[in-house]
């Protein structure tokens, strides 16, 4: 199947997210890589999707799971090398699937040459100015230059030992990037450039809207201050104006390619219509709409987030993208099975996490929480948009809640003093066998164990059952498929049918009718016409249970 030779494929594509080191690994050293990936094309081609996009595979310590790059145009050894990873990109390409991969812009790893340097030249040095170093406050400028904490907990400023600090929203390990400085700009031009010439069509950038910041106050207002901005008010290290002419100025390089490069922002800014002016056709093409991680399982919450969010892309002209599950965030799987929470801020803390606090994992209600998983999955596969996967998700696989310790890598987890659990359990690498060493994921241990439960999420345990979370992503995306390529879906714009029970969605693209049944107590009837899948049995008068979507093409 070659690629789809529209230059606007990504607009309604199916992009499934892969973290590398837990995907497929092919020497048995318990870290998943990319000949584990090219050994998994047919996987992926008989999944259905359109494109992959590659969480960090570059040269790294490892502080933050790879998001602290060390090398940002090499590929990390123990992930193999940059032959290998054209080998990847073709044998992908040659399936009909296209490549997207992260960058990280706000902060490089601790290891990077022009960090080393940084430390080893004077305060004042042009070394350092390609971060942001500040001197100490107090008499031996011993004190950090504010009070800002990191985002996986800590100070945000690390000293160096001569009387300056360097400023850090993540883990020390990963050092800001001055974005002022002309060098760190040519050398991130240079990276696009380098990935987009070796034939990847696309980027995720991650922490988008923080690049750009302004430290210029003296002194720094204080996180208290800061918490108190009113919306709207500049922030000096979030969302500035500043940052959309970076990325105006990227979309001019990605514009040389054809088809011009893609690009999606991890933009985690509340307010929908700032975070949309990363996602114009001037800069990065789409932004991330997390809107339905914080969102509960409901009828309500989820009509308003596509209404706001349809809405938008209609403004901005660009397309909305959907999201359950990512490497950071519990699976959606785990997420539907907990106890519903009260208030917004609960439920960011659940929704959002690094976040699953401890001691909820035996709160779960499993059959629920997949129940919900598919119901869902099915909603935002049939919306306008594209929608982003993450490894696992086709396989309906819970988060792994109690990994011991010991194990955990996540910084936030360290940094917290282990109050925060951290995102290990979502990163546990993936089964694809009942038995062997590590589930068929390689031939030796893995580098994050997997329970015993795994097995029955195994992909081999679910490839010859016709009602297996695989086979239910498989139909709906070879469905999907068909039905975007149908001239009266395309024409037929989204309709909201209006139903009389609570509880309930109904929504029509032209034939293709969606309805998903949240949580009405009483089956909902279904209207007349051909049903194109759903993943629950339906109840004797061809009536959706709870926590059920049916697709069905209506005449
Ligand atoms: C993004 C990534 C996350 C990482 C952080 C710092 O939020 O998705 O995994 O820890 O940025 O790079
Ligand atoms: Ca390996």
């Amino acid at each position: 199947m070659a690629l789809d030779p529209n230059p606007d494929w990504w607009r309604e594509a199916v992009v499934y997210q892969i973290y590398p080191r837990s995907f497929a690994d092919s020497n048995g050293d318990g870290i998943g890589d990319l000949d584990g990936v090219s050994s998994r094309v047919p996987y992926l081609k008989a999944l259905g999707i359109d494109a992959v996009w590659f969480s960090p595979f570059y040269p790294s310590a490892l502080a933050d799971g790879g998001y602290d790059v060390d090398d940002y145009r090499d590929i990390d050894p123990r992930i193999g090398t940059l032959e290998q990873f054209d080998q990847m990109v073709e044998a992908l390409h040659a399936a009909g699937i296209r490549v997207m991969i992260d960058i990280v812009p706000n902060h490089s790893g601790s290891g990077h040459p022009w960090f080393k340097q940084a430390l080893a030249s004077p305060a004042g040095s042009a070394a350092r100015d390609r971060y942001i170093f500040r001197d100490g406050l107090g008499q031996g400028q011993d004190q950090p230059p504010s009070d800002w904490r990191g985002i996986f907990g800590g100070s945000a400023w690390e000293p160096v030992g001569d009387g300056q600090f360097y400023l850090h929203l993540f883990d020390p390990a990963q050092p800001d990037w001055n974005w002022d400085n002309p060098e760190v700009r040519e050398d991130f031009l240079k990276t696009l450039r380098f990935w987009s010439d070796r034939g990847v069509d696309g980027f995720r950038v991650d922490v988008a809207d923080a690049l750009a910041k302004d430290l210029s106050a003296d002194p720094l207002p204080t996180a208290a201050e800061l918490e108190a901005l009113p919306p709207g008010a500049e922030h000096p290290l979030r969302d500035r104006g500043e940052v959309h002419a970076i990325y105006r100025q990227w979309r001019e390089v990605f514009n040389t390619y054809d088809p011009p490069r893609t690009a999606v922002g991890e933009v985690w800014v509340e307010d929908r219509t700032r975070r949309a002016r990363y996602a114009t056709s001037a800069e990065l093409g789409q932004a991330f709409n997390f809107d339905l991680l914080l969102a509960g399982f409901n009828a309500d919450d989820f009509r308003t987030i596509i209404d706001s969010n349809l809405d938008l892309a209609r403004q901005t002209g660009s397309s909305t993208t959907w999201v359950l599950s990512n490497h950071d965030v519990i699976r959606h799987a785990s997420r539907y099975g907990l106890p519903p929470v009260a208030s917004p801020g609960e439920r960011r803390e659940l929704g959002r996490l690094w976040l699953l606090a401890r001691g909820a994992e035996p709160l779960e209600d499993t059959a629920l929480g997949l129940a919900r998983a598919r119901a869902a999955s099915l909603t935002i596969l049939a919306l306008p948009g594209s929608v982003y996967l993450y490894q696992g998700e086709e396989l309906g696989l819970p988060e792994v809640a109690d990994l011991p310790d010991a194990v955990r890598q996540d910084p936030a987890f360290r940094r917290s003093g282990g109050y925060e659990v951290g995102r290990d359990g979502a990163r546990v690498p993936l089964p694809w066998t009942e038995d062997g060493p590590s589930f068929g994921f390689g031939t030796g241990a893995a580098h994050l164990p997997q329970p015993a439960w795994f097995a029955g999420f195994a992909v081999a345990a679910q490839q010859a059952d016709p009602e297996s979370t695989l086979n239910l992503y498989r139909t709906a995306l070879a469905a999907r498929r068909s039905l975007l390529a149908n001239e009266d879906v395309q024409a037929g714009g989204f309709t909201w049918v209006e139903e009389q029970q609570p509880g309930v969605l109904h929504f029509a693209r032209g034939p293709w009718h969606c309805l998903t049944n949240f949580s009405a107590p009483e089956a909902v009837s279904l209207p007349p016409g051909e049903l194109i899948v759903t993943g629950a049995s339906l109840l004797p008068g061809d009536l959706l249970p709870p926590a059920a979507t049916a697709w069905l093409h209506v005449l």
